[in-house]
């Protein structure tokens, strides 16, 4: 089937009911009911943190070894200051049920069925497309295009690196609507793992869409040649990662892009958790897809929680990190 073709009747009602639901951030008390607690908490973590991190970073920038690593960690700390001072912070009783919940249902240990590499590739496609279609029923990709759009060139092809892009979704679905729309794009999708791009591979080949696949460390970009890419982007996979690995991540691309970065992830909600997992129970009929999703809820982190470790660098002055419908978590960054 196009990917292009409008989903179905039902598929559709359902996005329009999940995409107002999870934009309503009525959902998501968690966010609306945390934000003041912990914008006051990140502030708190930036100021106890930064020094030391503006350190680590110059060390990092002047090639010292060991000097990234260590910045991650420090990066990691200050985030767990941040989420004990939010837990403090949260006075009200509102604020106080809100910070219940959250550590009731927030954060886990549990895997993804999607991170096992050893998942029956069968599983991994059939759940892989059940998740793309739901990334389009409720709008996701076309928001996260939204999201980069400002950052593109004007005056030629913006070249854009996808990083842990896995099957290549995000990209996939970028390029079709790049050909749709007429944007000048060069799209590289990168992961660290080449049967996952395979995957992208072969859905590139059968459709003629131009996305450049090639295996990437995304917390080494030190083999890209300098300039190389405008904007680099990374879409739906921090959650999967330490808060020291997205720390580094995120000022990693920072060093590279010429333009700027854009990290786009969920929205940490026990309630949007629930709904999509239930989505996963009866539309797809897919305990893998309705148990990853649940998981990646409870592992999502809170845009503020992710300003934290985006502004932690120098390059905080051009950083922006917001909540973003239909729910998720935005930060880009562009190059002053
Ligand atoms: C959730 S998946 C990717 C989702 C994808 N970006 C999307 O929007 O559909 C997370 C990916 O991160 C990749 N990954 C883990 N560690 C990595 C690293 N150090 N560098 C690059 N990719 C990594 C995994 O192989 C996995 O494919």
């Amino acid at each position: 089937m196009d990917a292009r073709q409008p989903p179905p009747l039902l598929d559709r009602a359902l996005g329009r009911v999940a995409s107002r639901f999870m934009a309503s951030r009525i959902p998501s008390p968690s966010v609306g009911l945390l934000g003041e607690p912990r914008t006051r908490a990140m502030l708190e973590a930036l100021d106890a943190h930064r020094p030391r991190a503006l350190a680590l970073a110059a060390a990092w920038d002047a090639g010292e070894p060991g000097a990234s690593e260590a910045y991650g960690a420090h990066a990691a700390d200050a985030l767990a200051f941040m989420r004990r001072r939010t837990v403090e912070l949260a006075r009200a009783p509102l604020e106080r049920a809100a910070a219940a919940v959250h550590r009731r249902f927030g954060d886990t240990d549990e895997r993804e069925h999607l991170d096992d590499p050893d998942l029956d590739p069968r599983v991994r496609v059939r759940m892989i497309e059940h998740l793309d279609a739901l990334n389009r029923v409720i709008g996701s990709y076309r928001a996260f295009l939204r999201a980069m759009e400002p950052l593109f060139a004007r005056d030629r092809p913006t070249r854009l690196l996808d990083l842990a892009a896995g099957h290549g979704g995000f990209a996939l679905d970028l390029a079709r609507e790049a050909r749709a729309r007429g944007l000048a794009l060069e799209i590289t999708a990168t992961d660290l793992r080449a049967e996952y791009l395979a995957l992208g591979e072969a859905v590139a080949r059968r459709e003629g869409l131009p996305v450049d696949f090639a295996v990437q460390d995304a917390l080494d970009l030190s083999n890209l040649a300098p300039g190389a890419f405008d904007l680099i982007v990374c879409t739906q996979a921090i959650h999967h990662f330490p808060a020291s690995m997205t720390a580094r991540m995120f000022r990693e691309a920072a060093r590279a892009a010429t333009r700027g970065v854009v990290f786009v992830d969920g929205c940490r909600s026990v309630m949007q958790g629930a709904l999509i997992r239930t989505l996963g129970h009866l539309r797809y009929r897919d305990a893998g897809l309705a148990h990853d999703a649940w998981v990646s809820f409870r592992r999502f982190y809170a845009p503020e929680e992710l300003g934290l470790l985006a502004r932690l660098g120098p390059e905080a002055p051009d950083v922006e990190a917001k909540w973003m419908r239909p729910g998720h978590c935005l930060v880009r960054y562009r190059r002053p």
